[in-house]
């Protein structure tokens, strides 16, 4: 071989290995891209669904989702554990097919139920995408060492196998589906509503065991501290409050008096509502505008 044709072989063996290295380096940095776009996506649903304030405690300084939050119950005092991913303290062992099983079935790795105290009830019916970007979002998490604590619930509700059987009777696992015959918009807000937002966990009321009462969607009664919820139909709310009061109130916690909301609705406000785009909050009011208007239960 000549040297000049070795120096060729050379030049274009160099050209070739650079060239395919600037290719990887665009694929790696295409990857790292989508991986922080699905990061910045997830902790938006994060608030859209909530998860913090179960998650973290009520006090100055706690670290968030590191549990230990009690959420009452007339069956007793749950308290939302260590979602961080610490090995052995939080979830930092799972998957993301056990998160997705969690959410999705209310089920543990190890096949064990979930109260329904943790609203899976409503979170089944995330989308696959947003339940990915979720988990890669919770992977960012700083790990805390924190024990999650036990929870603090009286015979036999404290045995998970009888939650089989709540399941059965109010359980309906699924992936939302949207209304073909209402807009986009309605359907955005029927999904922040239902499936992330989980606000009937409060404002529909519950049977003697705990079932939501499907007759009574968002229609308001005992929530689940047994306090008085409103009517999220169009019944009150409507009559009311105009769209800018509802927005108002929901991205500030301010009502259309100056008045300032029950806690329980403040924190929703602070935590999920008030984090919302414009247009998802607009959207979340269309949905709750769309109800069928359910009259105000009378009291007893
Ligand atoms: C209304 C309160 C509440 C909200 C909102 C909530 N959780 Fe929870 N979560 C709980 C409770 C309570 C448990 C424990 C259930 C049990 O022990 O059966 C739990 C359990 C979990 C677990 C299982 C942890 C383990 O160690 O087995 C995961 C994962 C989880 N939640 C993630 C989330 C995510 C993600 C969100 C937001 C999409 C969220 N949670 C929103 C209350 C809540
Ligand atoms: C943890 C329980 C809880 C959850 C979850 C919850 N709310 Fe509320 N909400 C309340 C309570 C309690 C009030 C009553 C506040 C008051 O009167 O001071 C309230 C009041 C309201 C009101 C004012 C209604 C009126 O007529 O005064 C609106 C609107 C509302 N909630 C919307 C929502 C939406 C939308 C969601 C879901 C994103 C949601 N809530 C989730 C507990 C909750």
């Amino acid at each position: 071989m000549t040297k000049t044709l070795k120096c060729v072989i050379h030049a274009r063996l160099l050209a070739l290995v650079l060239s395919s290295l600037a290719t990887c380096a665009a694929a790696q940095g295409n990857t790292q891209a989508a991986a922080s776009t699905a990061v910045k996506r997830g902790e938006y649903l994060s608030k859209a669904a909530g998860c913090l304030g179960c998650h973290t405690e009520e006090k100055k300084g706690a670290v968030p989702y590191a549990g230990g939050r009690g959420l009452k119950t007339p069956f007793g005092t749950f308290y939302g554990p260590n979602i961080t991913p610490h090995p052995t303290a939080g979830i930092g062992k799972w998957t993301e097919a056990h998160f997705a099983r969690a959410l999705r079935h209310g089920e543990r790795p190890d096949g064990a139920n979930y109260f329904p105290a943790f609203p899976y009830p409503s979170f089944t019916g995330m989308t696959d995408a947003d339940v990915r970007d979720l988990w890669a979002y919770m992977r960012t998490l700083p790990a805390s060492a924190q024990p999650s604590r036990p929870h603090d619930v009286g015979f036999p509700y404290n045995l998970r196998f009888t939650v089989t059987v709540w399941k059965w009777l109010f359980f309906t696992p699924g992936a939302f589906t949207p209304d073909p015959k209402a807009t986009a918009i309605v359907n955005r807000g029927a999904y922040l509503t239902t499936a992330l937002g989980h606000c009937g966990e409060c404002h529909t009321p519950r049977n003697f065991i705990g079932g939501t009462r499907k007759d009574r969607f968002l229609a308001g009664g005992k929530g689940p501290e047994g306090k008085d919820i409103p009517n999220l139909t169009p019944t009150r709310l409507k009559k009311q409050w105009g769209d800018k009061d509802l927005a108002d109130f929901l991205s500030t916690g301010l009502t259309p008096d100056g008045d300032v909301p029950a806690e329980a609705m403040g924190e929703v406000i602070r935590n999920t509502t008030g984090q919302l785009t414009a247009a998802d909050l607009a959207a979340m009011i269309a949905y709750l505008r769309s109800l069928p208007a359910i009259a105000d239960e009378k009291k007893k």
